[in-house]
């Protein structure tokens, strides 16, 4: 089925049940259009990783739809939807099975026929981008679970595609990672590429996202922004999301501004104005 809307993504009652019994998606319906970071969050279990296998076709669903750049899901290759797609997994051992750094960046560039020299120094520059690039020679198995994660993340980079979904990329990186892979993923948008993230990490929805979504057993709760998120009192404690550092000072101060600001660097600029 095509359609000829303009949305690069859309769900429509989205039904999603493991084994015949888990119901893990209840007619979700969701519309993503072009450019922006859009974070995905809620509890353990809340379904964020099904919905997002569903962009590239890594599950199909029990019911409903899911329409890439006009293709429906079901009817169209894997191999078609990972051109525009790119997915990178939470866990990054779910990914990686080449036997070097390179060879493993390379790997998704040979299975789409990239001509050899353009897919070098595409590999290159994504491993650069996460900060692997001196390490391209050893074997995956020799780096840390957070550089394996940054090799996921490359491999995926490296296929330039306009949408990249990422399964909770910062868990496991120390403060300098955090801010590597998501200045990479500010780049990328400003490239036009629409970005969608996974995470528990309200930090980096405050920081970073440009729009939230608020998941809980298998719905969508709310779509909304970040700063609106973070004044909806009922929806955070229906969800137990925390409200990041930077809220919680804002609420604590004495500020009589309208919107509070959402990194820590704005806000000691606040404060240092008073
Ligand atoms: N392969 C599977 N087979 C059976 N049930 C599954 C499978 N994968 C997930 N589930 C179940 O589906 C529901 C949603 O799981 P999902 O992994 O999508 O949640 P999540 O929000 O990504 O959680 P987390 O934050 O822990 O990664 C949970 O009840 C989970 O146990
Ligand atoms: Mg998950």
């Amino acid at each position: 089925m095509c359609t000829t809307n303009s949305f690069l993504i859309e769900v429509s009652d989205l039904t999603h049940i493991y084994d015949g019994e888990i119901a893990a998606l209840k007619r979700v319906n969701l519309q993503i259009g072009s450019g922006g970071i859009i974070a995905i969050v809620g509890a353990n279990g809340s379904g964020k990783t099904t919905l997002i296998k569903h962009f590239n076709g890594l599950l199909h669903p029990t019911e409903g739809n899911v329409v890439v750049k006009g293709m429906n899901t079901r009817n169209t290759k894997t191999s078609q939807l990972a051109k525009e797609v790119g997915y990178v997994f939470q866990n990054p051992d779910h990914q990686i099975f080449c036997s070097t750094v390179l060879e493993e960046t390379l790997f998704g560039l040979k299975q789409m026929k990239i001509p050899d020299t353009e897919a070098r120094s595409r590999a290159a520059r994504a491993l650069e981008a996460v900060n692997l690039y001196d390490m391209r020679d050893r074997h995956p198995r020799q780096l840390s679970h957070g550089q394996r994660q940054r090799l996921a993340t490359a491999s995926v980079l490296a296929l330039e595609t306009q949408v990249l979904v990422l399964d909770e990329p910062t868990t496991g990186q120390d403060f300098v990672a955090r801010r590597q892979i998501m200045s990479l993923a500010m780049s990328l948008e400003r490239q036009g590429r629409t970005i969608i993230l996974v995470t528990h990490d309200m930090s980096l929805v405050a920081e970073y996202a440009t729009r939230v979504i608020v998941m809980k057993d298998g719905q969508i709760l709310t779509n909304t922004t970040p700063i609106n998120l973070f004044s909806q009192d009922d929806i955070l404690a229906e969800t137990g999301l925390k409200l990041p550092p930077v809220i919680e000072i804002y609420r604590g101060l004495d500020i009589q501004q309208t919107t509070p600001s959402l990194t820590i660097e704005d806000m000691c600029d606040l404060i240092s104005a008073k």
